[in-house]
Formats: structure tokens, C-alpha cells, sequence
């Protein structure tokens, strides 16, 4: 295949353990391009459902660079829209809080109910348009857990699809139950890839993390990789088992473990035993993200851990901060030939890059891989690979 790119940089399919070109790390007209090829055709996540539980509450969000409210209608609904006024475009909604009956726009005053329909509007007579058909613009939403997701493209696949097995694993550790405890929100001089990628190893944390360190082996971990995500699962260190509280809805192996996830192109879902959290990550510009952290619990007894969670968080991702502004900074260094990628701790960015490719070239291929990895399998594969290219 030919190769694919974009101002100056390759995006075709790196080679087994390598990284895609620097400069897509800060490329504008990369950027932009992943505003439309990946953010407009993905499942993105937008609200969590806690804010939006009564008739008029909304929460103004942003998939990549589109401005969308999403609004719990008075018949129980929850709907999303484009926060684009259909008369000349102004934003309709700012930040989260509740409209009443309808949503106005602060420009001319048309207002909508909260289904989308158009209620009001002055001097309807001087537009030459039939009222009737005016509304605004829908899109596909979609909840998942405490989570609300939007998507812009009616092409893209099924919520369902795109999700893997998030869902199921957040049902069976009482998801519907979740409480939020606490929320963090950053903005970092940085490319979005680059934040999602420290998200997707281990390798950093004995490094970088103190006390995520104490608290996961990273070692022993297995990795599944879904053709909108992966996981890894890890093992909670003993000493930190004994802090648990019994919970009879989950087996022995699951209260032990925690999951650390992708759902492509920019959420970062973490599930343990007594806790859900994530980061979500929002490109605001091609060195710029802001990083917005939420952690939910069942209340009760499970909130002991609470505020050691609440520190934790805050530490592990301000120690997250530091590396990755330095990878920003060094990915401008002239002459730097691209990084590389270990087989196993990082084997989820080469899975990651490898749909960032996907979408920037329009190959029609499946990076789904049913099954756990293992080290020993994905180290040998890995060889085994590079044996394959050295002999061809
Ligand atoms: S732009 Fe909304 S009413 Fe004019
Ligand atoms: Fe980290």
C-alpha cells in the first residue's frame, strides 16, 4: 500500500513497534484532519447522567472541535443536539444547568422545546422558510454505566459495537449504583495522542507513580484488544486487597483486579472493585487538551476510600502531567526520527496508533483480537513478527 500523508507526515500503519512521525503530534493540518476523520465518526463520550436528571437539565460538551448540548426532555428523554442555533449558528448553551421548557438563544430569542422543536421566533414573516420544518439538528446519543455518549456520523457502527464489553463489566460491578464522588479538570500543553498513550502502559508507573505503583502489579497483567478499544487487567497488590470490603456480587478474581480501558478515540475508563473513574481527554488545539477526571463509588462503607482516592487521583495525574508535556516538548526536537513502542507494557499504543491510522487512511480492516494477551504471548509475537519483515 502506498504510503498516506498529511503535511509532511507518513499516516499509514507504522511498523511493528514503532510510532507514527513526530510531527503528527503537532501537526495543525493533522489535527484538523482528526477532528473530522476520528472525532465526527466516533462514539464520544459527553455527560454522565447525574447531570442530567431532571426535565431542562442540559450540558453544553464538544465532540472535538463540534459544539453539542445534550438536554433531558420533559418526557424523561435524554436527547442530543448541535449547540448550533439553526438561525445563524450561535452556541445556544454554555457550561450545564437547567433551561426550564425550552432552551433561547441568547442572539434573536428563537427558542426550542426541549425535543428539539422550534417554539418561538419574532417577524416570522420576513424568512423565506417554512417554520414548521425548523428545529435543531439531532444526534445519536447513547448511555453506557453513569455515562452519556454523543455521535455526529448516522454511518458510524452501533453504540454496542463501539463500546466492547465496558457495559457488561460496569452492570456486573452495580454500575446503575454509581455515586459521584469527585472531579478534577486540567488544561495541559499537549497533543490529545500523547495523553492517551501514557493512559494506554504500565511501563512509566513504577517510574512515575508512587502511589499507583504501591497499589497495581503491572507484571502480571493481560491485555484485550477490541476494535474500538482495549483493556488492560491488573491485579491489585495484596496489601491494598485488605482495604477492600466484602462484596458479594463480585467473584473472588474480580474484586482483585482493576481494569484500565480505552473506548477509541479519547476516554480513558478505569474500573475497580469499589470505584469507576475516568479521564476523558478533549483536544482543544494541536498542543492543547484540557483532561477532565470523574470518580463515582456506591456511597456507604465503599466511600471510606474516598478521599485516599481523591488525593491519588490528583497526585497520579499530576505526575502524568510532567512526562507527557516533556514528550510534547521533545517531539519538536529537528531531526528526531519517531519513538518505538515496548511489545508488552505498551502494546496497546501500537494498537491504539494502529486505529488512528485506520481512520486517517479509510483501511477497511479489523484490529479487534478476541482472547487476553498474555507477556510471554505478545513478547513472542512481537519477535516473531520482526523475524517474519527481516526475512521478507
Ligand atoms: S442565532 Fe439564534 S436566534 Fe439568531
Ligand atoms: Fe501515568
Amino acid at each position: 500500500m502506498s504510503p498516506f500523508v498529511l503535511d509532511g507526515c507518513d499516516l499509514s500503519m507504522p511498523a511493528p513497534g514503532r510510532l507514527l512521525p513526530p510531527r503528527t503530534f503537532f501537526s495543525p493540518a493533522v489535527f484538523d484532519a482528526e477532528m473530522t476523520r476520528i472525532f465526527a465518526r466516533s462514539w464520544v463520550h459527553v455527560a454522565d447522567l447525574d447531570e442530567l436528571r431532571n426535565g431542562g437539565d442540559f450540558v453544553a460538551a464538544a465532540i472535538g472541535a463540534s459544539p453539542v448540548v445534550v438536554l433531558r426532555g420533559h418526557d424523561g428523554v435524554v436527547r442530543g443536539f448541535l449547540n448550533a442555533c439553526p438561525h445563524r449558528g450561535a452556541t445556544l448553551a454554555d457550561g450545564r444547568g437547567n433551561c426550564g421548557r425550552q432552551l433561547r438563544c441568547p442572539y434573536h430569542a428563537w427558542s426550542f422545546a426541549t425535543d428539539g422543536r422550534l417554539v418561538g421566533a419574532s417577524s416570522r414573516d420576513e424568512f423565506a422558510c417554512d417554520f414548521s420544518t425548523v428545529a435543531l439538528q439531532p444526534i445519536r446519543v447513547a448511555c453506557c454505566g453513569p455515562m452519556v455518549f454523543g455521535c455526529l456520523d448516522s454511518d458510524a457502527p452501533s453504540f454496542e459495537e463501539w463500546i466492547g464489553e465496558l457495559p457488561e463489566a460496569l452492570a456486573r460491578h452495580g454500575g446503575d449504583r454509581l455515586e459521584r464522588a469527585f472531579e478534577y479538570a486540567y488544561e495541559v500543553d499537549v497533543n490529545w495522542k500523547v495523553y492517551v498513550e501514557n493512559g494506554l502502559e504500565g511501563y512509566h508507573v513504577a517510574v512515575v507513580h508512587d502511589v499507583l505503583n504501591d497499589f497495581v502489579e503491572t507484571k502480571d497483567a493481560r491485555h484485550h484488544f477490541e476494535e474500538h478499544g482495549s483493556y488492560t487487567h491488573a491485579s491489585i497488590k495484596p496489601e491494598y486487597r485488605a482495604m477492600i470490603p466484602e462484596l458479594p456480587h463480585l467473584s473472588a478474581e474480580e474484586r482483585g483486579r482493576v481494569r484500565f480501558g480505552l473506548v477509541f478515540p479519547n476516554l480513558i475508563p478505569v474500573l475497580g472493585p469499589v470505584e469507576f473513574s475516568y479521564l476523558r481527554i478533549d483536544p482543544l488545539g494541536p498542543e492543547r487538551i484540557r483532561l477532565v477526571a470523574r470518580s463515582f463509588d456506591f456511597g456507604g462503607d465503599q466511600a471510606l476510600l474516598r478521599d485516599f482516592r481523591r488525593d491519588a487521583i490528583d497526585r497520579t495525574n499530576r505526575q502524568d502531567i510532567g512526562v507527557v508535556t516533556r514528550v510534547q516538548r521533545g517531539l519538536h526536537a529537528h531531526g528526531f526520527a519517531g519513538g518505538m513502542h515496548s511489545a508488552f507494557l505498551e502494546s496497546r499504543i501500537g494498537h491504539f496508533e494502529r486505529m488512528v491510522s485506520r481512520a486517517h487512511t479509510g483501511e477497511r480492516i479489523s484490529l479487534a483480537r478476541p482472547g487476553s494477551f498474555t507477556r510471554a504471548q505478545l513478547v513472542a509475537e512481537c519477535a516473531g513478527t520482526l523475524a517474519m519483515r527481516a526475512t521478507t
